[in-house]
């Protein structure tokens, strides 16, 4: 399962890609305004620092403006991928900027229908949101399971990046579930690293290795 960072604070995700764990970022337009950054300046440095993917979502809800927003957000770097909403006018910019060789994220996808629609419409990446999913008391993870059912019935090659992931068994889930991609805030990343008998372990081999008087330098 690839892993993508989901923000645009550029020290989080320098950090992130020189421990080789990251395959791409996803920004959102809350995720730019937390940034204080200016759009297009901060999607051109996070395209510079990793090679995969990097969504940047168009705010027009019409189709032509979409299309003119996508236009001039392609050009910042060829790993610009164009985020679009999962509406008609957004399904319809995504089978035109698929159609012309562009990576399209396909977001805020509540139901597996809509799933399939952002497939029918050529799109690179479907990203439901589990998090808020299960925040509005439904089941993120049925939804991941329900997507990747349908998905693999017609061997849809639109890739699952599971996002709005709020926590480590969101990304457990979600890997057992076999989606393609997941997306999560750089804290949620860095804790999946932490297990309490990993310290422990450490804390007794360093304590007996410093009881031999030996060191290896
Ligand atoms: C995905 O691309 C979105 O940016 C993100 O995962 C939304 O997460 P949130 O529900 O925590 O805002």
């Amino acid at each position: 399962m690839k892993f993508f960072a989901d923000t645009a604070d550029i020290a989080d995700i320098r950090e992130l890609a020189e421990t080789g764990l990251i395959d791409g970022v996803t920004t959102n337009p809350s995720l730019i305004h937390k940034s204080g950054r200016d759009f297009i300046e901060v999607t051109k440095e996070i395209c510079g620092i990793v090679d995969g993917p990097v969504s940047a979502e168009v705010v027009a809800l019409d189709h032509e403006t979409m299309m003119k927003e996508a236009e001039k957000l392609r050009k910042i770097a060829d790993n610009v991928c164009i985020k679009v909403p999962l509406t008609l006018d957004g399904l319809k910019t995504c089978r035109a900027l698929t159609d012309d060789g562009t990576m399209v994220n396909v977001t805020l996808c509540f139901s597996a229908n809509q799933a399939l629609l952002a497939a029918k419409a050529g799109a690179t990446f479907i990203s439901p949101f589990v998090g808020r999913h299960d925040d509005n008391g439904f089941d993120g993870m049925q939804l991941i399971e329900d997507i990747r059912l349908i998905y693999d019935n017609y061997a849809f090659e639109t890739e699952i990046l599971v996002a709005s992931v709020r926590h480590a068994t969101h990304v457990l889930q979600a890997a057992k579930i076999g989606a393609d991609v997941m997306t999560a805030p750089p804290k949620v990343i860095r804790g999946l690293v932490n297990h309490v008998l990993t310290d422990k372990g450490i804390g007794g081999f360093l304590k007996d290795w410093q009881s031999t008087g030996q060191s290896i330098l």
